[in-house]
């Protein structure tokens, strides 16, 4: 049992109380492996003391390091091959540890969550904000794990599922992590009624929730590195179009350039912010710019020509010879070029993955 603690004195003798009735009861032995980072409360000595009467391994860190990285550390820690993790808050119910362990035993279940949002699960006395908040989480993660619940800090798994896996400790959601890079053929989840917390304060802030969304992101990366840097790459060009008629506008309208004269202005401005956030962002490379900035810049320029040549093609010939175009015709010139923007992106970003970012895209995304 891993229990990452921050100023949890008035929880956690309580807790360590009904975990060892729950398990014992189920004939469970129980090694509880206690993460504290230095609470000012004492709660590190209060775990200290717990351990003359109970099976308790106390971690002492420096300092208040985070959830993620004290789960972490209980799990080298620990002696068992079934690892469970849960909050020392009493939010997670001690006495449904050993369903959850049932089930990677007897149904060979991998991982199996604590799960609020599965029929006969519940969330007790949370605020409308927090339920919103859990819900459009949980929503981000839908493409990265069935599991209805991923937002968990209540699970249990197998020791060889994080074997040898490198696991990244960034935010609050390492279930999720585990869900996404684990070696897990079978996950499961058991109902839980998630209490709000009986003493202290919640140590969830706004920092955490960019930090999820960012953990997230690189999630989508590792799972779909592909696709998700398609996505990304197509943001960032979304932006680049912005600024590129920003700048195209102000130029002939503010400083009375000539419209090719702005044109190519905005044309370099926009591609060198496209390449910034490209290079940073959506490949996070840290190759030479002096090489990877004048190959971008070839790359765009060669999907500029593609766009003229396509876009002379479907309005010369293509909508022609299938018979659209002839009246309204500057809509269908604003339809052909969204066409050509749609093509002429997909062949900037096959080039740049396999030309300019190669690296990136060859080796396993670092997530
Ligand atoms: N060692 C250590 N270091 N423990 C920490 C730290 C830290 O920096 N931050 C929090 N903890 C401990 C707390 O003492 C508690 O036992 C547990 O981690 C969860 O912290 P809470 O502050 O109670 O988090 P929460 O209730 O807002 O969030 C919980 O519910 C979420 C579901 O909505 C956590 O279980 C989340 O993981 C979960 O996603
Ligand atoms: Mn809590």
């Amino acid at each position: 049992m891993i229990v990452p603690t921050y100023n949890e004195r008035d929880n956690v003798e309580e807790l360590v109380r009904r975990v060892n009735v729950a398990c014992s009861a189920s004939g469970i032995d129980v090694e509880m492996v206690i993460v504290d980072d230095n609470s000012p409360d004492g709660t590190g000595q209060l775990a200290d003391d717990l351990g003359k009467k109970y099976d308790i391994k106390v971690i002492h860190r420096a300092g208040k390091l985070g959830l993620s990285t004290a789960v972490l550390e209980g799990f080298d820690a620990a002696k068992g091959e079934i690892l469970v993790v849960m909050d020392a808050d009493l939010s997670h119910p001690p006495e449904k540890i050993p369903a959850m362990i049932a089930k990677l035993v007897d149904e060979n279940a991998d991982m199996v969550i604590g799960s609020r949002y599965i029929k006969g699960g519940m969330v007790e006395n949370w605020p409308f904000h927090r339920r919103v908040i859990s819900k459009c989480a949980t929503l981000l993660a839908k493409g990265l794990t069935k599991v209805k619940d991923p937002m968990s800090g209540f699970f249990a798994i197998k020791r060889e599922v994080i074997d040898g896996v490198e696991l990244n400790p960034i935010g609050y959601k390492i279930a999720l992590e585990i869900l996404v890079k684990g070696r897990i053929k079978k996950v499961d989840e058991v109902p839980i009624t998630f209490a709000d917390r009986k003493a202290g304060k919640s140590k969830l802030g706004t920092s955490v929730t960019l930090k999820y969304v960012d953990h997230c992101i690189k999630l989508y990366e590792h799972k779909k590195p592909w696709l998700a840097r398609y996505i990304k790459f197509a943001f960032v060009g979304g932006i680049g179009t912005v600024i590129n008629l920003a700048i195209l506008w102000a130029g002939v309208e503010l400083f009375m350039l000539y419209y090719l004269t702005a044109e190519a202005i905005a044309f370099v401005v926009a591609d060198t912010n496209n390449f910034i956030w490209n290079r940073w962002w959506t490949f996070r490379s840290k190759g030479k710019i002096r090489i990877q900035y004048p190959q971008f810049l070839l790359v765009s320029l060669d999907g500029l020509m593609l766009n003229l040549i396509l876009l002379y093609l479907l309005v010369e010939s293509v909508f022609p010879a299938v018979g659209v175009g002839q009246d309204k015709a500057s809509v269908y010139l604003l339809l052909a070029q969204v066409i050509v923007i749609f093509l002429v992106s997909t062949f900037n970003f096959f080039a740049n993955s396999l030309w300019t970012f190669s690296k990136e895209m060859t080796f396993k995304p670092k997530v």
